[in-house]
């Protein structure tokens, strides 16, 4: 088999926590959908920590990896023998180190008589330190003409608006627009990954109902029920920098997005994104619900070392309405809701449509219930839950859905209740093979598929709209929530008459803040 040419994968950070846990992961993952057909790579595990230490944490993580299920032990043996005898560990610091990685990739490109296609570099570092590495890269290990140069950066992209237009100026001053890929790990998960397709597979049954009939709310709901684990991160950035200002707008665009002609378009898809943002009505200090779970201060005082009676200002949680003031999406609202220490860990995008409506729609059905109509809603289960897995679900007095071949219909364990109603009254479909998000987001760079990540122009629009209520909530007391499902806590909201408004279960707990 001809062979298509040598991709180099070189992995920065590769000792660290992103890199053990998903990152090799992926790499492997990559090897084996790839390698086969006649690409042929090598990867470079690089950090500062010194060789032979980063060797050995290397080596153990390559032993860990795993195969799908479909792949029969002695054959998975093989693979991870083959993929160890590609793969090495080298510590990287000066540009002299990158001067030197470069020319060890183009001996080993002249010595197996290959030619070379292109380089990936993985950021798996501190943002602090991008800027030293894209200068090192760009002058010393960018691969020679005809081969394709990719950069991947993972999050914060900035604080605010401000600082991620530095960030991207510096790293504009190094690699072009279509060399960087700015993860956004959830455009890796399957069901999001899933909602466009699903739109446009459906255009017959929801295009008709899909924008009109949606009604409160449209919700991408994504709590945690665990502690923040990096304190002082999280003490800097907060619930919405940490996960609505990314994961939930991206997610909203996705959802908000007029149809392209070709959803496999990229650059169709990523100008269908932007121009959601171009419809964002401001936010305003009332959109906003802020909480923040009663440890929380004397957690950050712990383990940052703060006087007695230091409290933080940080939100842990956050309920955010979002409209958009354009035709398709009028008096339709949108509410992002994440939060810290919550009661339960669950991820969805709920889209609920109008009762009136589906009634009508449906009269049949509405007196066999003999009671209000039963609400009608396209889940997108995006993981975690009592669930698990990633799901579309669908009501079925709905209509039945249309999904691709890789999903399939899956019926849950028996007594299993989704959002107050039995599995059993949803059309619900699984992905035939679940993929982990990094592994589906680094084959699509290996792939060049850009619109799985964030432009530039894209960040900066999501920076321009969540900045102006960042500043608005800066030194505001959160309303505190007892964190933990120990604690019986839930948080509820109500939403009537264009009003939002949200309820926990020990309400004598909480304390005055920002919003209703
Ligand atoms: C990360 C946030 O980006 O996403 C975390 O920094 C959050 O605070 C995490 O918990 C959620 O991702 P997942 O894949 O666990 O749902």
């Amino acid at each position: 088999q001809e062979l298509r040419g040598h991709v180099s994968i070189v992995l920065l950070g590769a000792t660290g926590d992103l890199a053990k846990k998903y990152l090799w992961q992926g790499l492997f993952q990559l090897y084996l959908e790839e390698a086969g057909k006649g690409h042929n790579f090598s990867f470079h595990g690089t950090a500062l920590t010194a060789t032979e230490q980063g060797q050995e944490i290397v080596a153990k993580v390559l032993e860990s990896l795993s195969c799908p299920k479909d792949v029969a032990p002695a054959r998975c043996a093989e693979h991870k023998d083959q993929f160890q005898r590609l793969s090495q560990y080298r510590q990287l610091k000066t540009t002299e180190d990158y001067a030197a990685l470069s020319k060890d990739i183009e001996a080993l490109v002249q010595r197996e008589g290959l030619w070379e296609a292109g380089r990936i570099f993985y950021f798996s570092v501190p943002p602090f330190a991008y800027t030293d590495i894209a200068r090192s890269i760009n002058s010393s290990c960018r691969p020679g003409p005809g081969a394709w140069l990719r950069v991947v950066l993972e999050k914060p992209f900035g604080h605010n608006h401000l600082s991620a237009q530095q960030l991207a100026t510096d790293l504009g001053s190094f690699f072009r627009e279509e060399e960087m890929y700015r993860v956004d790990h959830y455009l890796g998960k399957q069901a999001v990954a899933q909602i466009l397709s699903f739109v446009s597979f459906q255009k017959q049954a929801a295009a008709s109902l899909w924008p009109q009939h949606w009604v409160p709310p449209v919700l991408p709901l994504k709590p945690c029920p665990q502690a923040p684990r990096r304190t002082s991160f999280y003490e800097e950035y907060g619930v919405i920098r940490d996960v609505l200002q990314n994961h939930l707008t991206e997610i909203l665009t996705l959802v908000a997005m007029e149809l392209p002609l070709d959803v496999r378009s990229s650059e169709d898809v990523l100008r269908h994104k932007l121009q959601v943002f171009q419809a964002l009505r401001g936010l305003r200090k009332g959109s906003a619900v802020l909480g923040q779970y009663q440890a929380y201060s004397e957690q950050v005082r712990r383990e940052l070392d703060k006087p007695a009676g230091f409290l933080s200002l940080t939100p842990t949680f956050a309920g955010i309405l979002v409209h958009l003031d354009n035709l398709r999406w009028e008096g339709v609202p949108f509410l992002l809701m994440s939060g810290k220490a919550l009661d339960e860990r669950v991820g969805y995008v709920r889209v609920l449509f109008k009762n009136r409506a589906c009634c009508a729609q449906s009269e049949q059905h509405w007196v066999a219930e003999q009671s209000a109509c039963l609400p009608r809603q396209i889940i997108f289960h995006i993981g975690h839950g009592a669930l698990g897995s990633p799901a579309v679900l669908v009501s079925r007095n709905l209509f039945r859905p249309t999904l691709p071949g890789s999903w399939e219909e899956v019926g849950g364990p028996p007594g299993l209740h989704l959002f107050g109603r039995p599995l059993s009254d949803f059309y619900a479909y699984s992905p035939v093979r679940e993929q982990d998000a990094y592994s589906v987001l680094i084959s699509r760079i290996f792939h060049g598929r850009k619109d799985s990540f964030i432009t530039t122009e894209n960040l900066l629009a999501s920076w321009a709209f969540w900045t102006p209520l960042l500043d608005s909530l800066a030194g505001e007391a959160p309303r505190l929530y007892p964190g933990g499902a120990e604690n019986g806590h839930l948080l509820d909201f109500e939403f009537s008459g264009g009003q939002l408004s949200f309820s926990v279960q020990q309400p004598e707990q909480l304390v005055p803040g920002p919003g209703s």
